[in-house]
């Protein structure tokens, strides 16, 4: 695992802060499978990764389940400029699970505006899963358009355009193993 001295050494000149490091991720993704594990104990779980910005962290957070799990994937488009949410999203791709009354947990990175998340909980739910709980590694409360409920959630942050462990800007930095915030002063040049 690499430490914070690594991480900071190899950070893009982009990259103004690392906001949080690979060892306060994990750490605090080990408690949320030991939380998860012990709510749905006895239980199978369908885990729901929503591609693309959740890989890392549902890779990370199902070996932590100590419960059967079966993982699926989902892709949603939100149309509309690089760094704005619209409202207005898309299936891009379906699940491929029957969820109707399975016990189903959506894996987000962050929750924004929670316009992704609200159209998902309503797709979702006229499938009549037994349970459907969201589980996000992050949280920007202040730009949020509609309300969501986050069953288990790792940090709550400031607006910060944040990039790294699975989240991108166009397309890139999502394979940086912490979450760091942009420089928006260079996004352009
Ligand atoms: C991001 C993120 C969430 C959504 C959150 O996905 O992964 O799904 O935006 O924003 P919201 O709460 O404002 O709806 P994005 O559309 O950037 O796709 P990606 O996961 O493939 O990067």
């Amino acid at each position: 695992m690499g430490s914070p001295m690594t991480e900071a050494a190899n950070k893009p000149k982009e990259i103004a802060e690392i906001l949080l490091d690979e060892p306060t991720l994990q750490s605090r993704i080990a408690e949320l499978g030991a939380e998860i594990t012990r709510d749905y104990q006895g239980e199978e779980l369908i885990v729901l990764c929503v591609l693309k910005g959740s890989i890392m962290f549902t890779v990370d957070l199902v070996k932590h389940l100590g419960l059967r799990v079966a993982i699926d994937f989902i892709s949603i488009s939100s149309y509309g400029a690089a760094t704005k949410s619209t409202g207005v999203v898309k299936m891009v791709k379906d699940i491929e699970e029957d969820i109707k009354g399975k016990h189903v947990l959506v894996v987000e990175d962050i929750v924004d505006t929670g316009l992704t998340l609200d159209y998902l909980k309503r797709s979702l739910s006229m499938r009549e899963p037994a349970s459907l709980k969201i589980c996000s590694l992050l949280s920007k409360p202040a730009r949020r358009k509609v309300d969501m409920e986050i069953d288990y959630l790792g940090f709550t942050i400031d607006d910060h355009f944040v990039v790294g462990y699975g989240l991108d800007y166009q397309s890139f930095y999502r394979n940086i193993p912490y979450i760091g915030i942009l420089d928006t002063s260079l996004l352009d040049e």
